[in-house]
């Protein structure tokens, strides 16, 4: 019996992957490389000593989808194939929506033709909106988003809520990341954003081995404890773990459930740029700008459910984090881009 990861070459679902095929679970992988690229498998392989099997395919095709059900025993899905960038989602709403929804679409109908029930999706803490009171716990009120991208995120957690209690879907769990980070402790894997990042930790890791000149920090007149904004930041492989345990959690039972996955800490811009400088060796110069539209000043997890339901609790802090994203990029330059 295998695991489908749909987006599983991307910067979750290969750090998955890897923590997968380490517990000894056969993986299909399902990805169309718009963001990541063939190298990343080869670096799965050579860091699990595992081989997994392989399909470039848009997940927007149902006889590509088909295909892979019929060809494999497959009896869950971890769901990562997605469009994911929050600005261009807000530039391009009709590409995000009609891609987002279509995926998931295509995929249920697979996997309900296949007769595989179980599915954990790959959520994301910005379901919550802009108001919710810090910690979130799973019973904060959802929404209103702030951009197309994650209001496909609330729209597909909808539609796959409804699909288990229609008996469309057997059990599904629906993972809300926080801010994921770093990188597996090889430096052979890691986030290679397209482009310059629109995230933190790889825009200071991009400062750092001196691809950019400067680090903007977005606004220190924020409510916080040193003005700039807060996020509950977590080790990717951490994450990469969660998703085995919700995997076991979801096949066990017949229900649909929402975890926060998040170390339940927040820390600022200038703790985050400090702890990479201290991790690093190496200078992080920044400047501080205008605040950038759409953030928030604080968002950090109540994680306790996912430690309950789950028994999946961080175990990597903010320097390992940083030690991590360090390795990967002064490894890798310029990402995976051919050497
Ligand atoms: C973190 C903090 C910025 C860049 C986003 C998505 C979210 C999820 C995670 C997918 C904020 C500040 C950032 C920079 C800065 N993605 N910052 N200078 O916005 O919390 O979440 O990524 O699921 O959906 O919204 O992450 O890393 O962009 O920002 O000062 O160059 O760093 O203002 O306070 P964010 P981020």
């Amino acid at each position: 019996m295998a695991v489908l990861l749909t987006g599983g070459a991307g910067f979750i679902g290969s750090h998955t992957c890897v923590e997968l095929l380490a517990a000894g679970r056969d993986v299909v992988v399902a990805d169309n490389f718009s963001n990541s690229k063939p190298v990343v498998l080869d670096r799965i392989r050579k860091i699990s000593g595992r081989d997994f099997v392989f399909y470039e395919t848009d997940l927007r095709d149902a006889d590509g989808l088909r295909r892979i059900f019929a060809e494999n025993d497959i009896d869950a899905v971890i769901h990562f194939a997605g469009l994911k960038a929050v600005g261009e989602s807000v530039a391009k709403p009709l590409y995000y929506y009609s891609h987002n929804l279509t995926v998931t679409f295509e995929l249920c109908k697979a996997m309900r033709e296949a007769g595989c029930g179980v599915m954990v999706f790959s959520s994301s803490a910005t379901v919550y909106g802009q108001n919710g009171k810090m910690p979130l716990g799973e019973d904060s009120p959802l929404g209103p988003t702030t951009n197309p991208y994650g209001e496909t995120k609330l729209m597909q957690e909808r539609i796959i809520t409804d699909l288990q209690r229609a008996g469309e879907l057997r059990s599904a769990v629906l993972l809300r990341y926080f801010n994921p980070i770093g990188a597996h402790p090889s430096g052979l894997i890691g986030e290679d954003p397209n482009g310059i990042p629109n995230n933190l930790l790889p825009y200071i890791s991009q400062v750092a081995v001196g691809k950019l000149p400067y680090v903007k920090v977005y606004g220190n007149d924020y409510p916080t404890r040193d003005g700039t904004g807060v996020r509950d930041y977590i080790h990717v492989v951490d994450l990469a773990r969660a998703h085995l345990k919700a995997l076991d959690y979801a096949a066990r039972k017949s229900c649909v459930r929402a975890f926060n996955i998040g170390t339940g800490t927040g820390y600022s811009v200038l703790d985050v740029i400090k702890a990479f400088r201290d991790a690093s060796g190496k200078k992080v110069p920044y400047r501080t700008v205008h605040r950038r539209p759409g953030d928030v000043a604080e968002c950090y997890a109540d994680p306790s459910l996912a430690a309950h339901e789950l028994r999946w609790k961080a175990e990597y802090g903010l320097s390992r984090m940083c030690e991590d994203a360090y390795r990967w990029q002064s490894m890798n330059p310029r990402g995976y881009e051919e050497q």
